[in-house]
């Protein structure tokens, strides 16, 4: 028998009882005669002290001589210690080992197995399976369990049934770039990895299926970042004969049900919401981070024509107040401006006013305003003694927005007001049907082209499709995006006319989606859902700044597993046996 007991699971309860534990050394320490080994595994650490003055020698020489990572199984008697650990579970007790057998050897790990190892990022990722072994990494995994069996039992409940999609589908040309798959079997021709199984669960709602779900890995071949990567799992939901306002209803019990089960939060109010174009104007972000307020204030009437030309020119002009900051010194406000002006973020400069404790207004720009006007901007602002004002102007008002939205978020962190234990939920709604792109002067679909409009902006389609509102929501928690979905067009001739307002002619419509659209002359019911990024709910939960750290194996910034190697050349007989020849190409 290789263990009687974990390595997580002995306490005082458990005294004189005779044990066996296997695991992996995490720490060898010789003390006089005594020789006290951390035994590790998924479920904690427990001491093992081998005792020269009870234990055979050679069972100490054994014991003395063992490296880190050795996998080993101990026999002994539960002790209490007699200096305690009060750090871990298992502190109060210790193991006096009478027999061990070493189970495996292991050679000495490039970075050490502790929660604070030192070893870097690339290091960890090439031996991934070492940086498992970390308690902080694995009970992320752990969390990321959790979560997933919760959301199964809410989502089984509610009458929820899960069904697995295809992984090989077709490449279309809406959304980010596809992963595409070579078939051998089909000569010159391609599978695309799903970017979400969404047209998948539209057929499975015209089936008949009413509520699916599905737990799914999805692919995207898009720039990453610290919430991006290629693959991800979402949580894939969709119902039938719903409006929006029972998907809302639904998955926001789903959320407060995780809130419940997983934090121990009750949230017992329904969770505000905000239209689209609110979130852009007081917060410059689809996706606002409402721990906190500073709310965008226009200032173009108070602010312009004042003889101050940065802005006098400007298409926008907004501030935010930062409570209680009129205390930050010179120092502090020129590394704000230097943030604003980084390429990333692109403000030309930042002007600032302080209100002092007598209500009087100093700022950056006192030459062009009087005191009058000043009081004027204070007001405005509702700012108080003691506050900051921010301000950013431009000519382009929505590349303003963004910028004052990154230095609100800057202040809201110097502030301390983005406490990763404190949760904020949002939904946004009311989303444009369409984003016009300048570059190839047509509309994109801003979710995806199967959203509906809403009813009564669909006249609008016709004569200004950029004002058309869609039944489009966005759930928003502590400023991330961890779901959205819509009400989808169940109607063929509805969903014709988007794919022409979407510049696709017939042909290309019914070679692309002629599936979708065929099956919507055969009974679709009306239908709606949405899809959370599991990763980024994972990640927020577990209080971590990248997504990384809760998938067991992820990629790194460039797309690669360093672990495996990934993605690599394959071999001519493969290409050949592909009928592809490779281009060349710069590394
Ligand atoms: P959407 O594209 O908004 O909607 O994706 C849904 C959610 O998936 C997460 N997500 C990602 N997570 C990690 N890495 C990525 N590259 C990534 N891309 C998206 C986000 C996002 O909110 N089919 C629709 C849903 C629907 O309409 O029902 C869809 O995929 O948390």
């Amino acid at each position: 028998m290789y263990r009687t007991n974990t390595c997580g699971e002995l306490r005082l309860t458990h005294l004189q009882q005779t044990v066996t534990l296997s695991g992996w050394v995490q720490r060898v320490r010789r003390m006089g005669g005594m020789t006290f080994v951390d035994l590790r595994d998924r479920y904690g650490t427990t001491q093992l002290v081998f005792n020269r003055e009870s234990a055979s020698a050679e069972l100490c020489d054994r014991a003395e001589h063992m490296g880190r990572e050795w996998v080993i199984r101990a026999t002994g008697t539960v002790m209490e210690r007699s200096s305690k650990n009060p750090n871990i579970p298992t502190g109060d007790i210790e193991i006096a080992v009478s027999e061990m057998q070493v189970l495996n050897q292991s050679e000495v790990p490039p970075f050490t197995i502790e929660d604070e190892t030192d070893g870097g990022d690339d290091l960890r990722m090439r031996f991934r399976y070492l940086d498992l072994r970390r308690h902080c990494v694995r009970s992320n995994m752990e969390l990321r369990h959790r979560m997933a069996l919760e959301v199964r039992k809410y989502l089984d409940g509610e009458g929820f049934i899960e069904v697995e999609t295809p992984m090989l589908i077709k490449s279309t040309p809406e959304g980010a770039r596809d992963f595409v798959v070579p078939s051998r079997m089909n000569p010159g021709q391609f599978y695309a990895l799903p970017q979400s199984p969404q047209t998948f669960k539209q057929l499975l709602m015209v089936s008949g299926f009413d509520r699916y779900f599905q737990i799914v890995k999805c692919f995207r071949d898009e720039d990453l970042r610290a919430d991006r990567q290629p693959e991800f799992t979402q949580i894939d939901c969709e119902m039938s004969f719903v409006e929006q306002e029972d998907v809302l209803t639904t998955f926001e019990g789903m959320t407060k049900h995780l809130f419940r089960t997983i934090r121990g939060v009750e949230i017992a109010d329904t969770f505000p919401r905000m239209a689209w174009h609110d979130a852009m104007k007081y917060y410059g972000s689809d996706k606002p981070d409402t721990r906190f307020d500073m709310r965008f204030v226009e200032l173009m009437d108070v602010l312009k024509g004042h003889g101050f030309g940065v802005f006098d020119s400007a298409a926008y002009i907004g501030g935010i107040c930062a409570k209680g900051a009129a205390s930050y010194t010179r120092k502090q406000l020129d590394a704000l401006t230097d943030f604003v002006k980084r390429p990333q973020i692109g403000a030309k400069g930042m002007v600032y006013a302080r209100v002092e404790a007598d209500g009087n207004v100093k700022s950056s720009v006192d030459k062009f305003y009087s005191q009058e006007t000043l009081q004027e901007l204070r007001k405005t602002m509702g700012a108080e003694p003691n506050d900051l004002i921010l301000i950013l102007s431009g000519d382009d008002i929505m590349k303003t927005r963004k910028q004052l939205c990154e230095l609100r978020l800057e202040m809201g962190a110097q502030l301390g007001l983005r406490d990763k234990n404190t949760f904020s939920c949002l939904w946004v709604v009311d989303f444009p049907l369409f984003e016009w792109d300048e570059e190839t002067q047509r509309f994109y679909a801003m979710h995806h082209p199967f959203t509906s409009p809403k009813p009564e902006d669909i006249p609008l389609l016709d004569t200004d499709p950029g004002a058309v509102r869609a039944n489009a929501y966005d759930m928003v928690i502590n400023g991330v995006e961890v779901g959205g979905g819509s009400i989808r067009i169940h109607d063929s001739a509805l969903q014709q006319k988007m794919f022409e307002l979407l510049g696709f002619t017939h042909e290309k419509a019914q070679e692309q989606f002629g599936f979708l659209m065929n099956a919507f002359k055969y009974g679709a019911p009306p239908h709606g859902g949405l899809a959370y990024g599991l990763d980024r709910w994972v990640s927020l939960f577990a209080g971590l700044d990248s997504i990384r750290d809760c998938i067991a194996f992820p990629k790194n910034n460039a797309g690669r597993d360093v672990m495996i190697d990934a993605p690599s050349a394959i071999d001519d007989t493969q290409l050949d046996e592909l009928f592809l020849a490779l281009k060349p190409h710069e590394n």
